[in-house]
C-alpha cells in the first residue's frame, strides 16, 4: 500500500481522538507509507449537497489519489460521529476498489467497538474493500499505549496490503 488517507472522523472541539490520529499518521510514514491526513472539520457541508460542489470535488480527489483510507473516530452513543457519516455519504462509485481499516476510541475501557462494528457495515455498504482486523483504542483521555497502537496497526496494514 503506497498511499492511505488518515481520516480524523470527529469535528468535536477539543476532541481527544486527535492525538490518535496523529500517532497513526506519524505510524504509517515511519513504515515508509505517504499519506494524506483528513480532518473531518475541513469537509463540513451543513446540508447535503450535490456531487459537483467544491467540497465534495476535495475528498473525491483525495480518494482518487490513495489505495486505502484508514477511518479514526470516537464512539458518540454507539455510532460514528454525524459529520463523518455526510462526508461518506457524499461518495459512493469513487469507493469502489478502495480499502478501508478502522481505528475506534473511546474514553472507557471498550474502544469504541460498537461504533467500529456500524462504521464497518456503512464502509462495505458504500463499496469499500474492509480489513477484518481492526484499532480499538480504550481510555484515550488518559495515557495512550502508542506501542499497543502500532502492533495492532501493523496488522491492520497487513491485511490492507493483501486486499490492492
Ligand atoms: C456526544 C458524545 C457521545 C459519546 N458516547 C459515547 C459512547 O457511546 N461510548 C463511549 O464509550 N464513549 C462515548 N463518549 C465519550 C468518548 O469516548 C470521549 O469523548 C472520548 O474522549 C473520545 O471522543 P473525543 O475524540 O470527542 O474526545 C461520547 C462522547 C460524546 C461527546
Amino acid at each position: 500500500m503506497k498511499k492511505i488517507a488518515v481520516v480524523l472522523g470527529t469535528a468535536r472541539e477539543n476532541n481527544f481522538s486527535e492525538k490518535v490520529a496523529k500517532i497513526v499518521d506519524d505510524s504509517l510514514q515511519k513504515r515508509e507509507i505517504e499519506t494524506k491526513y483528513v480532518d473531518v472539520s475541513d469537509h463540513l457541508f451543513g446540508k447535503s449537497v450535490s456531487s459537483d460542489n467544491e467540497v465534495v470535488g476535495k475528498w473525491a480527489e483525495i480518494i482518487d489519489e490513495v489505495e486505502g483510507v484508514i477511518f479514526v473516530a470516537p464512539e458518540y452513543n454507539h455510532s460514528y460521529p454525524g459529520e463523518l457519516k455526510i462526508l461518506i455519504d457524499s461518495l459512493y462509485d469513487e469507493y469502489k476498489g478502495k480499502v478501508a481499516g478502522v481505528v475506534s476510541i473511546s474514553a472507557g475501557q471498550y474502544g469504541g467497538v460498537r461504533l467500529a462494528d456500524k462504521l464497518k457495515d456503512l464502509l462495505h455498504t458504500v463499496n469499500f474493500k474492509l480489513v477484518h482486523s481492526e484499532v480499538n483504542v480504550s481510555g484515550v483521555q488518559k495515557e495512550i499505549d502508542e506501542e499497543k497502537i502500532n502492533k495492532h496497526l501493523e496488522t491492520l496494514v497487513a491485511e490492507m496490503n493483501s486486499l490492492v
